[in-house]
């Protein structure tokens, strides 16, 4: 609930009791302070159907209200009938009649005014990599970077078959499921993913 709307919506309730307010002006401010609080009174917006529905029953309450003893009935129509048929709101009548279905017009413009665009896939299949990045607080140039244990595989062989294996390890540890025994992308997850993984036999030269 956000306080300061609900807030406002008492102190305009409590200007209009202080004013001795109408019936009409209250049947009024009841429903517009309704929907100032189903639109603006929480943190989580509530769907515009939703505030439709309540308004609904908002209006259908009110009027069940006004019209639920003759006293309340004539209280309410008094201001009404008076500004129907006294010469002095004439000018006022005709702005009434005219804005009316003017606004619902309006309205019914700016609900069907809907631009026609196919829906935004901003899914980026190979999101290129970054040219650097820092991995235990050591930058790595990943363009022109050299692999450090290279050239192990002529200076020292087992210990270069050491990282091999390593890398063995963890690859059948993570990554086989989708990327494939053969690194060929047909794991056993392959059929659940889309896009497929990589295939590393074709793409990994080209990868940074
Ligand atoms: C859950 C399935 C899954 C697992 C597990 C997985 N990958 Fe992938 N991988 C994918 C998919 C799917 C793609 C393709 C993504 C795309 O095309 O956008 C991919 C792409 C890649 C790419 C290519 C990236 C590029 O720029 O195109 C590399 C490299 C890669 N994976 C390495 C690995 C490594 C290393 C592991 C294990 C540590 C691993 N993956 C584990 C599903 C997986």
């Amino acid at each position: 609930m956000k306080i300061p709307v609900l807030l406002a919506v008492l102190a305009v309730f409590g200007l209009l009791r202080f004013r001795r307010a109408s019936l009409l002006m209250w049947a009024g401010a009841w429903w517009v302070g309704i929907y100032v609080l189903l639109r603006f009174g929480f943190t989580a917006p509530i769907p515009s159907s939703v505030v439709s529905l309540y308004m609904g029953i908002v209006s259908i309450a009110t009027l069940a209200y006004v019209s639920s003893s003759q006293e309340r009935r004539e209280e309410v129509s008094r201001p009404l009938v008076r500004f129907m048929t006294e010469k002095r709101y004439t000018a006022l009548l005709i702005a009434a009649i005219i804005a009316i279905p003017a606004l619902a017009a309006a309205n019914v413009y700016v609900q069907m005014n809907v631009p026609l665009q196919p829906p935004l896939f901003s899914r980026t299949v190979h999101p290129a990599s970054p040219s650097e990045i820092t991995v235990h607080d050591k930058k790595i140039d990943l363009d022109n970077g050299e692999n450090p244990f290279r050239h192990l595989e002529t200076s020292n062989p087992s210990e270069f078959r050491t990282h091999v294996e390593n890398g063995r390890r963890v690859y059948y540890r993570n990554c086989v499921f989708c990327h494939g025994d053969n690194m060929s992308a047909n794991g056993m997850f392959v059929h659940g993913l889309d896009p497929l993984p990589t295939n590393f036999h074709d793409t990994i030269a080209q990868l940074r």
